[in-house]
Parts: C-alpha cells; sequence; structure tokens
C-alpha cells in the first residue's frame, strides 16, 4: 500500500492556517461593531446546523463560511470591550497564539516522559507566577483547568490530612466532616463537597459582616459548637474576592483559628489572585502565606484564553496521597527523579497549558501586566465614584478591586421589592441593547448590578460609555 500522509494536506494546512489567523484579528479589531450579546433565541443555533455529520468530507472554505453565517451570531463576545459582566475574562494575543502551539504539539503530560518540555514549563513558569505574586517560595503550583477543579483538589487534599483512611475505606463509618466558608464563597465550594462525599450538610455558612466579610468570631464559635457535638472540623474556605461583590475575608485572623486549631486552610482568589502582583493591593492578602492553598485563575484577569486555574499548595505530599495511584503501563525508570503530574489530582491526561502564561508572562512582561491590571483597578474605581456622585445610584458594597456593585434608585420609588423590579427591568434593557452586558447578584435583598472591568480591551471610555447607557436608559425608565 501507498504510504500516505491522511491528514489535511501542509499547503492547504498553511493556507487556512493563514486564512483563520487573519480571521482572528479582524474578529478582535471589529470586535467592537458586535453586539456584546448576541441576540438569539434557545434552539436557533441548532437549528441552523445539520442534525447528521457530512459523510464525505467538506472544503475549509464552507466551514469558515459557516462559523460566520452559523456560528458567529450566537456569540456572546466575551472579548468585547463592553463586556462587564460576571468577571470578564479575555485571552490576549500571545496567548491565543500559544494555544495553538499546544494543540499543535498536542502532548500529554500524564508523566515526565510522555513530554518533559510540558512538566518543566509547568514547574518554571509556576514558580515565576509565584513569584509575581510574592508567595513563599513553600508553595507548589499545580495547573487544572478551573477554580472549580483547583478548589476540589485543595478540600481533597485537607480531608486526606485528617488521615481518617479514607483513601482506602471510604467515607461510610467515619465521623461526619465540615467545611466552613462564608455565606459569599463561590458555589463550587459547595459543588467540591458535594463531589467529595461531606454533602451540602457537610458545610457551614459563616456569617459575614456589613462588608460581606467573614466574621472570625463566628467561625470559631462554629468549630467549638462542632467539635463539642463529634464533628470533625476539615476545612476553611476562605475568598479573596468574593464572587458576588469581591469582598475580602480577613485571612489572617481566620488563619489563626486554622493554626489553632490544626484545619487545612484553603483561599479562594480565583479573580483577585493577580492583584497580588501590584504592591498596593498587598494589604489584602495578609496573612496569605499561612493558607494550606490558594487558587488563582490566570484565564479570569492575567489574559490567558480559558482554561487556566493554578492551585497552590504547601503540602503537596498531602496531595499526591489523596490521589497517586500509578498502574504498571506508567511506571518509568525516572519516576524517583522527576514529579509526574497524574498524581496530583484527579485526571490522567492534561494538556500544555503552560504554554499559554509563558507566552503571555514574556510577551507583555510583569510590568505590562501589572500597569494593566493597574488601570483596571483605576477605571473601576472611577466609574464607582460616578456612581458615588449621582443622586439616582448608589453603590450597594465596597470596591477593592474592579467590579461595582450597584443599583439604581428612582426617587419616586420606595418600595423594596418595587426598586428591586425597577433594577430588574433597568438590566435587562440594558443587556438587551446589545451594547453593554452587566450581571446582577442580589445583596441584602437588594436587586444588585454588578459592572466589572478587566478586559484587556477595555479603556476608560468604555466605562464613560456605560455610564452614559445606564443612566440613559434609567431616565427613559423613571419618565
Ligand atoms: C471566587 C470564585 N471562585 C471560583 C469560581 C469558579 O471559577 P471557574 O469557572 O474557574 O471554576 C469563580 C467564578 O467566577 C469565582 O468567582
Amino acid at each position: 500500500m501507498k504510504k500516505k500522509n491522511l491528514d489535511m494536506p501542509s499547503n492547504e494546512f498553511k493556507e487556512a492556517g493563514k486564512k483563520l489567523v487573519e480571521w482572528s484579528a479582524n474578529y478582535l479589531d471589529n470586535i467592537e461593531s458586535l453586539p456584546v450579546l448576541p441576540k438569539v433565541k434557545p434552539g436557533e443555533i441548532k437549528s441552523k446546523i445539520p442534525q447528521l455529520p457530512p459523510i464525505k468530507g467538506e472544503s475549509f472554505e464552507t466551514i469558515i463560511s459557516d462559523l460566520d453565517e452559523k456560528i458567529l451570531p450566537g456569540v456572546t463576545h466575551w472579548q468585547h470591550p463592553n463586556f462587564m459582566a460576571y468577571f470578564a475574562s479575555t485571552a490576549s494575543g500571545p496567548g491565543i497564539l500559544a494555544d495553538l502551539i499546544s494543540s499543535t504539539f498536542n502532548s500529554n503530560g500524564m508523566i515526565w516522559k510522555t513530554s518533559p518540555s510540558l512538566t518543566e514549563l509547568e514547574q518554571t513558569v509556576l514558580n515565576w507566577y509565584r513569584e509575581m505574586l510574592g508567595f513563599p517560595d513553600y508553595f507548589k503550583g499545580i495547573v487544572y483547568d478551573t477554580a472549580s477543579v483547583s478548589s476540589l483538589h485543595a478540600i481533597a487534599s485537607a480531608r486526606e490530612y485528617i488521615q481518617l483512611g479514607i483513601r482506602e475505606k471510604g467515607m461510610s463509618g467515619i465521623p461526619k466532616l465540615r467545611l466552613y466558608c462564608s455565606e459569599h464563597a463561590h458555589s463550587s465550594i459547595d459543588k467540591a463537597c458535594l463531589t467529595l462525599g461531606l454533602g451540602l450538610d457537610g458545610i457551614k455558612k459563616i456569617p459575614s459582616n456589613e462588608n460581606f466579610e467573614m466574621i472570625p468570631e463566628e467561625l470559631e464559635k462554629a468549630i467549638a459548637d462542632d467539635k463539642a457535638n463529634g464533628i470533625i472540623p476539615m476545612c476553611v474556605v476562605a475568598t479573596i474576592g468574593t464572587t458576588s461583590t469581591t469582598s475580602v475575608d480577613p485571612v489572617d485572623e481566620i488563619s489563626k483559628i486554622c493554626k489553632k486549631e490544626n484545619i487545612w486552610l484553603h483561599v479562594d482568589a480565583a479573580y483577585a489572585g493577580v492583584t497580588s502582583m501590584l504592591p498596593e493591593m498587598k494589604k489584602y492578602f495578609k496573612g496569605i502565606e499561612n493558607a494550606d492553598s490558594i487558587v488563582s485563575n490566570p484565564h479570569k484577569w492575567l489574559f490567558v484564553p480559558i482554561d487556566f486555574s493554578v492551585l497552590f499548595i504547601q503540602k503537596p505530599d498531602v496531595l499526591k496521597r489523596a490521589f497517586s495511584l500509578v498502574p504498571e503501563y506508567l511506571k518509568t525508570n525516572e519516576d524517583s527523579q522527576v514529579e509526574n503530574f497524574m498524581d496530583y489530582g484527579i485526571q490522567l491526561g492534561r494538556r500544555f497549558r503552560s504554554l499559554k502564561l509563558w507566552f503571555v508572562i514574556r510577551y507583555f512582561g510583569v510590568e505590562g501586566l501589572q500597569e494593566r491590571i493597574r488601570e483596571h483597578i483605576r477605571i473601576a474605581h472611577q466609574f464607582a465614584k460616578w456612581i458615588d456622585q449621582s443622586e439616582d445610584f448608589e453603590k450597594l458594597a465596597p470596591t477593592p478591586f474592579s467590579t461595582v456593585c450597584f443599583r439604581a434608585k428612582p426617587k419616586n420609588i420606595n418600595d423594596e421589592e418595587k426598586i428591586n423590579e425597577f433594577n430588574e427591568r433597568l438590566i435587562n434593557e440594558i443587556n438587551s441593547t446589545g451594547e453593554l452586558f452587566l450581571s446582577h447578584t442580589k445583596l441584602n435583598g437588594k436587586f444588585t448590578l454588578r459592572l466589572v472591568i478587566s478586559g484587556i480591551r477595555q479603556e476608560e471610555r468604555h466605562a464613560e460609555n456605560a455610564w452614559k447607557l445606564i443612566q440613559k436608559i434609567f431616565y427613559q425608565l423613571v419618565k
């Protein structure tokens, strides 16, 4: 049989590649001409795509033309500078290109041998990242896809740390375990408890103060109560930058309680962790050196394409004890000299993600990244000032980072429920323009609008335009 490369021919790959890089550059250049939120109904995109696969291959031109005609109309444009919802996460040029190389290598870093560069670049770049954030060098970093998965592994380590033989015997017959976090902790912590057999009853939500920060005295009380009732305190999760308001739990005080009680402390800094690069933001990270584990997501606010989450862990041996299981076919002669990433989690295969962070840090430099994040915080604080100066709006939470929580307060409405309805209408009207995308939360029963500045293409003019649009729609609604 004649030898034949069955892949796409190289010349066609090059041509298509050039076209697609150009397509991507044009997309980013023209993104502001697109509506940030697509105007499609559920099922509309699906209805345009054949329900059965093509029997014969199709030309690349046809595929790209379908990308434009069938897919693009249903894309929510996270790269759009008017995407100010959730934690606005964007991908930068170097990060996008690194993803291409990762797929080109298609390395699977199960073990050192299956791609030494993958393992060693990840180790090195995470050391860089740790240095950039100013965390002590006893933290070892590991990449997972998302903060949800990083926290799951941190909490699994906390469960292993109490040494009840769960690895061998499972959860049956062991005393009840407890995880503590504030009412504002992310739902991924609850999901980790579901997955690890603690159940939702295994979580105690600690009350917060008026600034949405966990109250350490309440934590102490909850731990004492549980101990008196034979429940084993297993883990405390503190958050630096909670999802709704970006409030900061007092990690320093919490870490002292954890130390006294010998409880694992996990810090969720998925969004705000990157700000530890800035000397002026260090005040929010007091006590971080005492955490057992910390999660920070470069895919949220460091311009690295999704997905990319880093778990820093002080006791990697505990994480390894929880997960390491080596089948015969994965044993190698180098095992005693190297780190095999499969030992540090549930997944075996892993893509070459560290290329993305490596490209991004090298291209922008630490100073370049610091400048961008600092500018986001400045713009968000500017927006917060406009809210404070307005008679028709009020801020509903402090703004430590780049997320502003606020609501409209029409003078002619006094009833709280009606104010909520008004704000819900306001955000729906804003988002339906396609010019701006905000998300919401509820704080003390108040419907709250959230505006986030963390995208690489966001400038002050975008915040100004957002503020103009919000006011314009407000005045239309109060008329
Ligand atoms: C504080 C915090 N932790 C965890 C997560 C979950 O992030 P991921 O999507 O990476 O799992 C979020 C999501 O926004 C978050 O805000």
